[in-house]
């Protein structure tokens, strides 16, 4: 909630246009805070700086810390649409419109409110749909600004993540003539494929409402399906955050459609880019178990230890695969024939 706020008042971009370091007096002359709330900043900023979102020396200077910096609006590539999908309800004006209040971060912390009645219920539903009647797909595609604020955040995630993982694994991407990116949601992540990598031809498939009405911009194609049912042929299938949101059954099912995808391709392979449990870093390991009990009550889905992945893989019919770490809760799978 103090991130929240700190988010709602825009202090990380207020710091930063004061050349990396504000005072409280500082803050005070630029941000939006009525008179008689100024007396309570100081208290917010004690809590946040605290927690690690800023530092303050004893002179009482505020400055970024690398969690705040990416909550910067004019720093390229920052995640502040990923935070605000988790933690805003930025999409409220297009939610009024539909006479619906909801957004990513409200649907999802009613779910985890149900998380004690979901433990004691013997149904199979998960805690989003007994919050709202609804699974979280169903839900995407009848509310049109949650499934808004659900690709802004998605798409700030895989354009701040594309240029590090084909940096760090280049070689992953090297050879391949063509490439579909299955649930690839607004293209981004193929976009930078295609920016780094002008000759493989790339598709994203996603769900109708997903792809419908994106428009075309000669760098990628848009092919709306299911993935359950089929997959277009490619050398190489990306599957980013996708597998993470299904069951281990539904994850052989879609791997199973995928290996359909690159039979006869020449050098044909799968590649993941998702959280492999286990981490020498504390705070990666909490985060990865964070992720883990919010696919618990979003969707069906689950993050994996090495030994869970690998299971689904000799199940969808694969021989061999290699885990290359990426950054903090994120690693890239490549998964072979
Ligand atoms: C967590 S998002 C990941 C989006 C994108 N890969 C990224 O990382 O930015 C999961 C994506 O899977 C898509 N999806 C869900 N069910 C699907 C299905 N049955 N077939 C194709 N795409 C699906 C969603 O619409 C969404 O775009």
């Amino acid at each position: 909630m103090a991130l929240k706020c700190a988010i709602d008042l825009g202090i990380p971009s207020a710091i930063h246009r004061n050349g990396g370091s504000a005072s409280l007096p500082d803050l005070l002359a630029t941000l939006p805070i009525a008179e008689n709330k100024r007396p309570f900043l100081h208290r917010l900023m004690r809590f946040l700086t605290v927690s690690g979102i800023f530092t303050s020396a004893d002179d009482g200077v505020y400055q970024l810390t690398r969690v705040s910096r990416l909550l910067v609006d004019s720093i390229p590539l920052n995640l502040l649409p990923f935070a605000r999908g988790a933690v805003n309800e930025n999409s409220r004006k297009i939610s009024e419109t539909s006479g619906n209040f909801h957004t990513v971060f409200t649907r999802n912390f009613r779910s985890f409110l149900c998380l004690g009645e979901w433990f004691r219920d013997g149904g199979d539903t998960t805690p989003f749909a007994m919050a709202h009647g609804i699974d979280v797909w169903g839900a995407m595609s009848l509310d049109r600004a949650l499934a808004a604020g659900f690709s802004a955040s998605m798409a700030a995630d895989s354009k701040f993540l594309a240029e590090i993982a084909i940096r760090r694994h280049v070689e992953a991407f090297m050879n391949v003539s063509s490439l579909v990116d299955v649930g690839g949601g607004d293209g981004s992540m193929a976009r930078a494929i295609v920016k780094a990598f002008p000759h493989i031809k790339c598709l994203v498939l996603d769900l109708p409402h997903v792809v419908r009405g994106i428009p075309a911009d000669g760098f990628v194609e848009y092919v709306a399906g299911d993935m359950m049912d089929f997959v277009p042929p490619a050398n190489v299938v990306l599957l980013k955050l996708v597998l993470h949101d299904w069951s281990d059954e539904d994850c052989v099912r879609i791997l199973s459609r995928c290996r359909e995808a690159i039979s006869n391709r020449e050098g044909g392979k799968v590649i993941i880019i998702d959280t492999v449990i286990g981490s020498q870093s504390q705070q990666i390991y909490e985060a990865q178990l964070f992720l883990d009990l919010c696919m618990m009550t979003v969707t069906t889905g689950k993050e994996r230890e090495e030994k869970e992945w690998h299971m689904i893989f000799l199940k969808a019919g694969f021989t061999q695969y290699k885990i290359l770490p990426i950054l903090g809760i994120k690693s890239l799978i490549e998964v072979y024939p």
